[in-house]
């Protein structure tokens, strides 16, 4: 997998829910097909496929970090925008996100800086929930982490999805127009960081 050619903004969607019906897996599928449309090149990825044990430091001792890791952070870099949907846990975020995170803040290539990926690339922060808050609060917490512990440029524009249970249509489109313009808009923003960024 290969950095993709300066300018060409490339971006990636991920949702921290391996749940088959989750609210945010359909908000991160709907952003990748949001940025498709407005002829934006943008992937899918589910974290079902990319399977990680629970951080442990005797493992990473003994074996590594698991090649999951790497193969998610191989996918990150071949992409210049990233855009999260994440749960709400007890206004925080997954621990499913956050054990993925940390394994691949841990996984480096020979001649590759610390946390290279996080700080190369530019993050959007999106969450649903069927709560009337849509998830924000949990976003708090992400953002910082972002920031503070990995270094990431993250857009300030973010997107909350109240409500999710009945947000979507039979499509997976958002029914409430406004909020698809808004969800578009993030998306839209994210692009143009990541050809400043990169272009
Ligand atoms: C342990 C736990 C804590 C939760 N805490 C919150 C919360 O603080 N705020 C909220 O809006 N929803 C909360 N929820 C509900 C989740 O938002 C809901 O399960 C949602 O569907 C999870 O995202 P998903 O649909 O992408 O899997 C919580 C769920 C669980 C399992």
């Amino acid at each position: 997998m290969t950095t993709p050619p300066k300018s060409d903004p490339r971006l990636l969607f991920l949702a921290g829910s391996v749940r088959q019906n989750s609210f945010n897996k359909r908000l991160a599928r709907l952003g990748a097909a949001i940025s498709e449309a407005n002829n934006i090149p943008s992937t899918f990825v589910d974290l079902a496929d990319y399977p990680m044990p629970i951080y442990d430091g005797d493992v990473e001792a003994e074996s590594g970090p698991p090649e999951n890791a790497r193969k998610l952070k191989n996918l990150m870099r071949a992409h210049t925008g990233i855009f999260i949907a994440s749960p709400e846990y007890n206004a925080a975020f997954s621990p499913l996100l956050k054990n993925t995170i940390d394994w691949v803040s841990h996984t480096r290539d020979a001649g590759e800086a610390p946390l290279e990926v996080f700080r190369t690339r530019v993050f959007a922060l999106g969450s649903a929930s069927n709560g009337g808050l849509g998830g924000l609060r949990g976003l708090s917490m992400l953002r910082l982490v972002f920031e503070l512990g990995l270094g990431a440029l993250v857009l300030p524009d973010q997107f909350a999805l109240p409500r999710a249970a009945d947000a979507y249509d039979e499509h997976g489109h958002l029914k409430n127009k406004d909020q698809q313009e808004q969800l578009k808009t993030v998306i839209q923003k994210l692009a143009r960081a990541a050809r400043v960024l990169h272009g």
